[in-house]
This record gives C-alpha cells, sequence and structure tokens, in this order.
C-alpha cells in the first residue's frame, strides 16, 4: 500500500460529500422556539435528519476560532464532551464495518484509498440528537433546506488512513454537502492527523496546539495538518457562494503509526445548493 504523500489529482469521493457561503451566523434564530420535531427523509438509502424545532436548548459551552477565511475553516473545542464521546462509541461499538470508496456507480473497499472502520449512528439516539443539534446551531440558519447527514464514526488503527479526497458529490447539480465537521473523538494516536495540502501554514507559534509546526511533526505532507485532539472538531465550508467547489479543502486523514483515532464525520446537506454550471431551475429533489 503506498500512501500519496501528494495529492494524486482530484480522489473525489461520494460519501464523504459539499457549502453555501453568504449566510449570517444568526444562531440566534435556531435556538428560538419555532424550531422543534424531527421529520425525517429518506433518499437514496440514507436518512438525512431535518432540525425543524429544537426540544431542548444545548447549553453546551465551547471556544471557537477562525482558522482561515477562504476556504472558511474553524477551530471549535470541546465541539463535544467526553460524556458523550463515551456513549458514542459504547451505542456504536459492534456496529463498525469495513469503510468504503465510491469513485462512480457503486461502493468498494479499497485498500489504497482508505483503511478504516465506519459506523453510522442512529438519529434516534438522544445524544446524537444534541450533537447534531449543535452542529446545525453553529452553522446559523442555512435556509430550510439544510439537513444533518447520518454522523458517521470513523476508527482508524495502525496503518489506517484515508487518501486525499473532497467531501463532496462532484456529479450532482443539485443538492449537496455543503459542510464538514471533523470531530475527534479517540485521539490516542501518533499520525493521524488531517492534511490539508493546498492550504498555507501560517508562521508563529500560535497555532502549533492545533496544527502541526514542526518538520518532524509534517512529516513531509504540504500544507496544514490538524492534530487529533480529543473532543475537538475541525468545522469547513466545502464550496464557493456561486457553488464552485473549493480547492482549499482537499483533505486526507494521515496514516495513523500507532494507537487509535475515531472520528466523527458530520455532514450538512442542502437541497437547494446548484452547481456553478447548473441550468437556472434543475430537477430537484424533495425534501419530505
Ligand atoms: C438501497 O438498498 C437496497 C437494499 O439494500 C439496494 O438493493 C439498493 O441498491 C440501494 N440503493 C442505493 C441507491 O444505494
Ligand atoms: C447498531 O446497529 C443496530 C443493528 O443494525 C441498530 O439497531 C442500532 O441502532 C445501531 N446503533 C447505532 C448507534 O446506530
Ligand atoms: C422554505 O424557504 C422557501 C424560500 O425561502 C420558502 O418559499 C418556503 O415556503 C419555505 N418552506 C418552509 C416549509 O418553511
Ligand atoms: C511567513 O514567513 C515567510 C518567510 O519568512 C514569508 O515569506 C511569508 O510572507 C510569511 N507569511 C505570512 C503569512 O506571514
Ligand atoms: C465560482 O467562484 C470561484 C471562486 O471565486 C471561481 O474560481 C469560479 O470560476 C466561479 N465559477 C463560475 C462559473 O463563475
Amino acid at each position: 500500500m503506498v500512501f500519496l504523500k501528494y495529492p494524486s489529482y482530484l480522489t473525489y469521493f461520494f460519501a464523504a460529500t459539499a457549502a453555501i457561503l453568504g449566510v449570517s451566523l444568526l444562531s440566534d434564530r435556531l435556538r428560538s422556539d419555532h424550531l422543534m420535531a424531527i421529520p425525517r427523509v429518506v433518499i437514496d438509502n440514507l436518512t438525512w435528519t431535518r432540525a425543524i424545532r429544537q426540544s431542548s436548548i444545548d447549553d453546551h459551552q465551547y471556544q471557537v476560532q477562525i482558522f482561515s477565511k477562504d476556504p472558511l475553516i474553524m477551530a471549535i473545542h470541546p465541539f463535544i464532551t467526553n460524556d458523550e464521546i463515551a456513549h458514542l462509541l459504547h451505542v456504536s461499538e459492534n456496529n463498525f464495518t469495513t469503510s468504503l470508496v465510491y469513485g462512480g456507480e457503486e461502493s468498494r473497499f479499497d485498500p489504497n484509498k482508505r483503511i478504516s472502520e465506519s459506523a453510522i449512528l442512529s438519529h434516534d439516539d438522544p445524544v446524537v440528537l444534541r450533537v447534531e443539534q449543535r452542529a446545525k446551531n453553529f452553522q446559523g440558519w442555512r435556509g430550510n433546506r439544510t439537513v444533518i447527514q447520518r454522523p458517521t464514526l470513523q476508527r482508524y488503527q495502525v496503518g489506517g488512513f484515508f487518501d486525499y479526497h473532497y467531501d463532496w458529490e462532484p456529479k450532482r447539480t443539485s443538492g449537496n454537502r455543503i459542510t464538514t465537521f471533523m470531530v475527534y473523538l479517540v485521539a490516542d494516536c501518533e499520525g493521524g492527523g488531517t492534511n490539508f495540502p493546498y492550504l498555507t501554514r501560517p508562521n508563529g507559534t500560535e497555532w502549533c496546539n492545533i496544527i502541526e509546526c514542526t518538520e518532524d511533526g509534517m512529516d513531509g505532507f504540504q500544507g496544514v495538518t490538524f492534530k487529533p485532539r480529543t473532543g475537538s472538531a475541525i468545522f469547513w465550508e466545502n464550496f464557493y457562494p456561486n457553488g464552485s467547489g473549493h480547492e482549499g479543502v482537499y483533505h486526507a486523514g494521515l496514516p495513523v503509526k500507532s494507537g487509535v483515532k475515531v472520528g466523527l464525520n458530520i455532514w450538512s446537506w442542502d437541497f437547494s445548493w446548484r452547481s456553478d454550471t447548473a441550468e437556472a431551475d434543475n430537477a430537484d429533489l424533495p425534501v419530505n
């Protein structure tokens, strides 16, 4: 198995599918009482949460720092509590299966691209719902057609990795994965950072608790590598405002050299997203 230290050309990846900027962070609006019940929609065997209203206020406190404005990338700490982590690991312990990649028509195991195990979480779990709601609140009001996909745990043992890819689905012209939260649940590992080869590493030491700052830490990889930190999250937008994918968010899960890493992906899907080349009024998917 050869792990590419330089990005191969556009390793598109469907399951990890894409974001519309230009939405102000009106999180108060999401906190208001018109938000409660979680209708569900099943499309292509995937279930989306549509948090129309919210049953309780999430009082979890965290700090947020903007790492990059273009693409928008933020560091959040702690995004998830130790109790929530323990719960998610417990309820999913028997649900991990080999992670697949989606290159075209069908998914397959490809050890040159991805070695990990995945467990998709159920929307029915109250802790999952709370974390989903936190992810939704964080993003502010993004229109009534943006939903949280079922969050997915990814477990990486020694040698586990995920080659460079984008999180959006490249072939779509209508509806796509607009944002990503990469949440680190278990970070008892060496290696396993999240590498963005096209980002520029900031000078100075201010970010060194969040990103790799030494040549040893960079391990020959280019750009910026976020270090797994238990409980923290990296959030990013996948698209430019015009619907064009942002090449800056090309990324990989670097190989775990020792220990284990468990990440939690929380992706938001916007049915209103249109590609920058889409016809004015494309065929659309139903929301309900
Ligand atoms: C949905 O699941 C069914 C049964 O597992 C399968 O036959 C079908 O191909 C799946 N459809 C898609 C779009 O993945
Ligand atoms: C794990 O899988 C079982 C059986 O498919 C399912 O009932 C359960 O809801 C899953 N657990 C989670 C946390 O999704
Ligand atoms: C969602 O928003 C669109 C456009 O802003 C509006 O036309 C539509 O009525 C809204 N739907 C619901 C269910 O609120
Ligand atoms: C970082 O330092 C290099 C070399 O000293 C300099 O060329 C570059 O402009 C600096 N970048 C930033 C963002 O300050
Ligand atoms: C969309 O915006 C990006 C970034 O500004 C730009 O590179 C791209 O050409 C735009 N797409 C179109 C179709 O204008």
